[in-house]
Parts: C-alpha cells; structure tokens; sequence
C-alpha cells in the first residue's frame, strides 16, 4: 500500500492512525522499535526541515534506519529521469520511500517502479497527507473530537497541498471547513470568503504561508498591507471561538501571514505540538505501511 493522497486511506485507518499518533505523542517521543533492520529512503527534491526530519527521525523511534538522498550531489542533476532515479533506488530493495517533489504526481509516477510502500511528503500543489494527518491528530488530541467543530483555513489556498489534503480529511472527520483568503489565491471554483468570514466563530484557525515560489502573479503588497489585510492578528483572532485554537503547518513568516502575538501565544499557539505531533504521526504511517 502506498500514502500518495488522503483518499488512500479507509476510515478504518484513518482512525487506528490518529488513535496511534496521540499515544506516541503521550509517550514523549520514546524509542520503541518494531521495525528493525528495515530502511527508509528519504527523497526531497524540495526544501524541508520539519517533514524531512519527523519522517527520519520517526524511522529511528521505530529501530529502522533512515537514509536520506542528497538531490543537489546526485545523478539527478546529471540529467537523469525520476523513473530512472526511481529504477536505480528500486534495485537497493527499500522497505520504504517516503518523496517531496514540487511537480504534482511525481510521488504517483513514482510508486509504479518502485515495489516498496511509497509515501508523499507533498507534491507540487497536490496533496501532503501525513501533514494532514498529524494536524487532525492534534486538534483531536487539544479539543478532543472533530466531528461538529468550525475549522478555518485561511492564506494561500490556490497554492497549498496542506489546504487540499486537510480539506479533503477533516470534512471526511465531520468539521465544517472554511477556506479562506485573498481573492487572487483561492483557487477556481471556491465560494469567496474573506478571512474575517472564515474566522468568526472558528474553533480552529490555521493559517497558510504564502508560496511565493509557486506565485506566478505579483501580490504587489507593501510591508505590513498582507497581515493587516489577510493575517492573523490579535484583533482578528478575537473574532473567532474564545477558546479557539491557532495552528500552522510551517515554515510561518512573521508578521505576514500571522502576527508574533499570536504565533506565540502559549495558551491558543499549537504550532510546536504540531512538530511534536509529526513524528508520532508519521511513527504510525510507517507502522501501519509496514507491519
Ligand atoms: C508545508 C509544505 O511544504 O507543504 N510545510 C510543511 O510540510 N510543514 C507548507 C509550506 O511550505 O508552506
């Protein structure tokens, strides 16, 4: 079984892995093994510090090994295909390829030569399922259901894979999902809603970073116009849920899509259990396409 997309999953599965990711979330980040000897390869044709390392070191928890393919030094920068890539990483035998590539589908076309489990850390603006996955796992860990709850999510949609698996797992889970931002980054085909819309009586807020790698267009924003127009700032915040929480995927930029009040606010600011969360999230990925 490979996790390319949300729509993998049944949910059977869904449930058994954020049932799991919360337990090893509780555990505090303890060595527990279970798969020993096996050997993960990490492949990230983009940038990465959150997803890269989680999925190593939720690898290492388990007893197996992680190795991770260093793109920029590697035949694929003497021209060489991602099949054939795929071909040569294929032939070492694997137990696992978890991939980050910025075309949409590369994981998919991936997963065709390659016999192991293959898992998408996010492709292009497609799907990244196990951030999906450890975000409803913290929101079912911090208010405990998430079936009924308001869930904003608000930036950068056109642009965002967090947006799109996040959408398709929490409305499977029963949340009402807003999805929110400035007109020129919704993508076709979603009702317009201004941030101030998604966010009155949010039980959830999480906010997106603008992807100016993948922005074709010129948002043309000075200093400071993005936040006080689109951000999540204190003001805003108060609109939503008293007890409403705050999350963000990462990499945040300050004082653009999210102001520092908020970003660190030690009661609302999930932000660092989201990290936490990731590892046991991806723990329980790597148990349940293995075991
Ligand atoms: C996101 C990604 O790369 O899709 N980051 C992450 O995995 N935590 C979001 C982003 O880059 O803005």
């Amino acid at each position: 079984m490979d996790l390319l997309s949300i729509d993998n999953l049944s949910d059977d599965q869904i449930e058994h892995v954020l049932d799991r990711s919360v337990t090893l979330y509780q555990q505090r980040g303890r060595t527990i093994g279970g798969l020993e000897g096996r050997i993960v390869f990490n492949l990230f044709f983009e940038n990465s510090t959150r997803t890269l390392m989680s999925f190593a070191t939720a690898a290492h928890r388990l007893g197996a090994s992680a190795i991770t393919l260093p793109v920029e030094q590697s035949a694929v920068r003497k021209g060489e295909t991602l099949e054939d890539t795929a071909r040569t990483l294929d032939a070492m035998r694997p137990d696992a390829v978890v991939i980050r590539h910025q075309e949409n589908g590369a994981p998919a076309a991936v997963a065709l030569v390659i016999d192991a489990p293959v898992i998408n850390a996010g492709d292009g603006i497609n799907e990244h399922p196990t951030q999906a996955l450890l975000d409803a796992a913290t929101i079912r860990y911090r208010l405990g259901r998430i079936d009924g709850l308001k869930i904003a999510i608000c930036g950068d949609i056109k642009h965002s894979r967090v947006a799109r698996s996040n959408e398709k797992l929490l409305s499977r889970l029963g949340a009402e999902v807003r999805l929110a931002g400035p007109p020129e980054l919704m993508p076709d085909g979603v009702p317009q809603l201004s941030v101030d819309e998604a966010v009155r009586s949010a039980d959830v807020v999480m906010m997106l970073r603008v992807q100016r790698e993948r922005l074709s267009e010129d948002l043309g924003d000075a200093p400071g116009e993005f936040l006080r127009r689109h951000g999540l700032t204190a003001e805003r915040l108060a609109l939503a849920n008293p007890d409403a929480v705050v999350m963000h995927p990462g990499p945040i930029n300050r004082g653009v899509e999210i102001d520092n009040s908020v970003a660190d606010d030690p009661e609302r600011s999930l932000i660092n259990i989201q990290v936490a969360m990731g590892v046991a999230a991806r723990m329980a990925c790597l148990e349940l396409l293995l075991t």
